[in-house]
Order: C-alpha cells, then structure tokens, then sequence
C-alpha cells in the first residue's frame, strides 16, 4: 500500500477508536489515565452506568413487591431477560442463571453446598493457575471432609495436560475445578476437550469452571463443554462491581442442600426442604434476600453491549495490541517476559530485572499509568514462573498502541534511572 493509503488507514483507526473510547466515560474524565489494568476491573461504557441509573430514578421498587404494580413488574421483567440474555451468551437455560455477589462467593457458595458430596479419601482436583477464590474454599472443605485436594499437571503451553489426566483423575476424584483463561499468565485451558476426558474416566465427577476472565474475551458453551458449573464476575465484563453469575446444571442444583435461607423459604423438619421450596425457581435455592436490583439492571446493559460487539473482532484487536506491546517490551534491556511464548489474549506479564514489581507499579501510577503488580491472587505464582510478583498489563477494546508507547516510555526512564523508583516513594 502506498503511502497515501497507509494515511488513511491510520485515519480511520484513530476515528474508530475515538468513538470506542466515547462509549466509556472514564477517558473524558480521567483523560490522563492510560488504563492498562482490565484484567482486574472492565471499564463502563455509559449504557451500563445509565441503567444503573436508571433502576434508582424509574423503579426503585422491590422486585418482591406483591401484586400488578408497573414498576415491580417492570423491575422482575428486567431480572428475566437479564437471566435471558446471560443464558444465550453460554448456551445455558435462563432457569440455571443464579445471581450472587460476585466469582469468589459463587464459588464459595457452591463449593459449601458440595460440601457433604465429598467423603474420606475422595479427591477434589485443581491447577496451578488457580486464583485463591478457587483454591482455599476447596482446601477447607476438602480438610473438614478428610478428602484430599491436588493440582492437575500443566503442559509446557502452561496448560492442563489432557494426555497425563489417566494418571490423576480415578473413581475417588469427585471434583475438577479450574480456570477458563487465567488472570496471571492469560493462558487459555481447552474446557471442552478436559471436561469429556475426565467424565470419560470418570462420569460422576464434577467439572466447575472459572470463566471469570474468558468471559468478555472468549465464546463459552456449557452445554458443548458438559460440564456442572461456572462462574464470573459482572464488574470483568463491563458490568457493575456487586454481582456475579454462578450457572449450575439443572440436575445438579436440585440435588444440593439449601445452605442459604431467607424470605419466601419454607422451613422443613431435619432442614430439609418444605415442599412448597420444591415449587420456587431454582435460582431461589442461591438468591436469598432482596436481590442486587440496579446491579441486575447494569448488567444486562452490559450484556447488550456485549452482544453488539463480535467477540472474535474483539480477541484479534486485542491479541494485536498484546503482539504489539510484546514487541516494543522485548526490545528493553532489563525486561523479563514470562508469558511471551504463550497462547493468550489480553496479558502480558513480566518484570524488570533488579526492580521490585511493586515499586515499577508505583511509578507507573505515579504517572498516570494504571497497572497491576503483585501475584494477582495467584498462590502458585511462583510454580508457575518463578517469582512471587510481577507486572500485569492487560487489554480491552478500548485500548490503543499510543497508549502502550507511553507505558514503554516510563519504562525505558526507569531502566535508565533506576534510582528514580527509590525517589518516588
Ligand atoms: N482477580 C482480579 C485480578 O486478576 C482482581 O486482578
């Protein structure tokens, strides 16, 4: 192309990216901001913090508020088609969406309520790319049950390894819980391929799913998967902070305790179930309580806007930038990249050779460079690559090449003047 074209394309990117960047209020407020840390926390496009907005100014109400009120009708209307639209994105029935607070309680939750499924000497399995909201429930309950926990073994690829599985899961292994995409390393397990090895070997074992950080990035469907449960957070997929998604396989949910009680329960003797529970959605097994209704009410403005975007035009814009930024960081003397050789998305992961992780993300911040450094909640960090932190950056639609020039700026100021991160602080 010549350069005349060349000219153009940049144009049109620039323009197509200015009017990404509008949908998200945060820039016009904090236009400074270079915002590298989407793997933690999605920014909101204005559909969602207006419909927020919206549930306090219109509605209001209780979704339990009895009888043909309009606003309570409207508000249980708006909880269906969020179910709804949460159902289509994974292939799931909308009956099997439960809301709660956010991953880490569905899977606290979830892992209470199997809780009497393990018995002395079953075996709950992980990985170590866990995050802790998908470990320590695990390891108490499993401790309380006298069950054993222990960790799958990863390819070179830093993924499970479908070959080894024989070797691990048996008739003892009740549980298989792991990560979609993970949030250190951005690795990408194959569910579907894991899930039907492990219930070929072993068809009552339960397979959950961390989808937390695949959701916004990654097509998932739990019914081609065949497996019993997964979870993720609104807030990571540009919904509000204050609710999350557990979905759980029909069958399974109705044959688990009722661990949580509150209005519209019936109880029965011996805790068990009154026979009118039998008659209430399944979701009120998990939802006690009034619901987080302006949450609901973000959150399905985030899966509109979702649903807008192709996820696989999203993924290839982000693996570009990813590729991109891997590109300008390899060519810096200090620079350690641990992910590099990978296959992932949306993060890149490394450190500065002789500078605390922390301290680089201090100065980033103090240079309006938001990152995230540390072990990101991953206890076997270190058995993954070494080091007990490290320096996350991770990207969304609305991130742009300029944006990581100017991260590789600050830096280069660092390699050069090391001494600038101990003046900082
Ligand atoms: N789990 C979030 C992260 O990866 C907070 O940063």
């Amino acid at each position: 192309m010549d350069n005349n074209g060349n000219q153009i394309l940049k144009k049109l990117y620039v323009r197509k990216m200015q009017l990404i960047r509008n949908l998200f209020p945060f820039f016009t407020q904090q236009n400074n901001s270079v915002y590298l840390d989407s793997a933690a926390t999605s920014l909101k496009p204005n559909t969602v913090i207006q419909a927020i907005r919206s549930y306090y100014e219109k509605y209001s109400i209780n979704s339990h508020s009895e009888g043909s009120n309009l606003l309570a009708q409207k508000v249980r209307q708006t909880i269906s088609q969020t179910r709804q639209l949460i159902a289509e994105k994974i292939n799931a029935d909308p009956e099997e969406i439960i809301f709660l607070p956010s991953t880490t309680y569905s899977l606290n939750i979830l892992a209470l309520s199997l809780k009497d499924y393990l018995a002395k000497g079953d075996k709950v399995f992980l990985t170590h790319l866990e995050h802790s909201s998908n470990c320590y429930i695990w390891q108490d309950i499993a401790q309380k049950k006298e069950a054993k926990v222990d960790f799958l073994p990863l390819s070179e690829e830093f993924i499970i390894d479908i070959n080894k599985l024989e070797n691990y899961i048996d008739k003892k292994t009740k549980i298989v819980s792991f990560v979609h995409m993970s949030n250190s390393l951005g690795v990408i397990n194959p569910v579907k391929e894991i899930s039907e090895k492990i219930k070929e070997i072993n068809p009552d074992c339960l397979v959950i799913i961390d989808a937390c950080q695949s959701i916004a990035h990654l097509p998932i469907n739990v019914k081609e998967w065949n497996i019993d449960a997964l979870v993720f957070s609104g807030h990571k997929v540009y919904g509000p902070t204050g609710i999350g998604v557990l979905w759980i396989k029909k069958e399974v949910a109705k044959k688990l305790p009722n661990l949580l009680w509150g209005g519209g329960k019936k109880f029965g003797p011996n805790n068990s179930l009154a026979e009118k529970n039998e008659y209430l959605p399944l979701s009120r097994k998990f939802e006690v309580g009034t619901l987080p209704l302006a949450q609901i009410f973000g959150l399905k403005a985030a899966f509109e806007f979702l649903n807008n975007l192709d996820i696989k035009e999203i993924s290839d814009y982000e693996k570009k930038l990813k590729n991109y930024a891997l590109d300008k960081l390899k060519e810096l003397e200090k620079i350690i990249i641990y992910n590099q050789r990978l296959e992932t998305v949306d993060i890149v992961l490394f450190n500065l050779k002789d500078c605390h992780a922390h301290d680089v993300a201090d100065y980033l911040g103090k240079n309006n460079i938001c990152v995230r450094a540390g072990n990101f909640c991953c206890p076997y960090l270190k058995e993954l690559v070494g080091m007990e932190a490290a320096i996350r950056i991770s990207f969304f639609i609305y991130n742009t090449k300029e944006e990581i020039d100017k991260l590789v700026e600050i830096l280069k100021k660092i390699i050069q003047e090391p001494k600038l991160l101990v003046l900082s602080l």
